[in-house]
């Protein structure tokens, strides 16, 4: 394709849920289909970027042209994307799970005996956050809100409290869960972009291209 904008870019994609194991046959995890992630590691790569998706367990095939490293887990995903690092822009999609056990049962938890167990928690690595903080810290870093209500001031909040550059909301009050079709605003430092309700391929297009002229801003050629 003429238009390659994202050409020499290389740029870092999360998606899908974490899985936190409790047993060998039991986890916690997020909602999370993958699709909007993995379609935007699908139009960076289509926009010329060179683009290593990391993805938590999802049934979805690799898009073409992409570098794409399987996860289960929270801190599995947070290995991986430290080891990606450097890239020019990272996109985190991922829905990852905040808690994980506190003591992972080498052996099948058994449902004999009296009371139920009690699931202790404890907390699990922030990804974006860490990234946003760290040595090799992206020219762009974007990361993703999934939120119910209050969509924008909870993702302008998120966007200070993360120190990422852009946080992309969806309202998932719907059925964006899994479906199609998503509604997303752009919360940046400069203000809010509404993109009205298209496929997910396309809300992928329209950041894809989004972020192509931002790193041209950020680091010009
Ligand atoms: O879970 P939360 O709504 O705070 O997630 C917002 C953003 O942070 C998303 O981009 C998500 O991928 C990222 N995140 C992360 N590591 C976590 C939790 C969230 O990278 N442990």
């Amino acid at each position: 394709p003429a238009h390659r904008p994202l050409f020499g870019r290389h740029v870092l994609v999360t998606a899908g849920p974490t899985h936190e194991p409790i047993d060998p046959v039991r986890y916690i995890a997020n909602r999370s289909s993958g699709k909007q992630g993995f379609a935007i590691a699908a139009a960076a790569a289509a926009l010329g970027a060179r683009v290593t998706l990391v993805a938590g367990p999802v049934t979805l095939p690799t898009p073409p042209g992409v570098d794409r490293i399987d996860v289960e887990s929270a801190r599995e995903m947070a290995d991986v994307v430290k080891k990606t690092l450097p890239v020019d822009a990272a996109i985190m999609v991922a829905a990852v799970a905040d808690w994980r056990s506190k003591d992972y049962a080498p052996e099948k938890m058994k449902k004999r005996g009296s009371a139920p167990p009690a699931l202790l928690l404890t907390e699990n690595p922030d990804i974006l956050a860490q990234v946003a903080a760290g040595k090799q810290r992206p020219k762009l870093l974007v990361g993703f809100a999934a939120e119910t209500e209050d969509v924008v001031e909870n993702a302008k909040t998120k966007r200070k409290r993360k120190a990422a550059d852009w946080i992309v909301a969806n309202d998932v009050s719907g059925d964006v869960m899994g479906g199609d079709a998503n509604a997303v605003h752009i919360v940046t430092g400069e203000g809010v972009e509404d993109l009205p309700e298209m496929p997910k391929d396309q809300v992928a297009l329209e950041l894809a291209e989004r972020i192509a002229v931002a790193l041209d801003r950020i680091d010009p050629r």
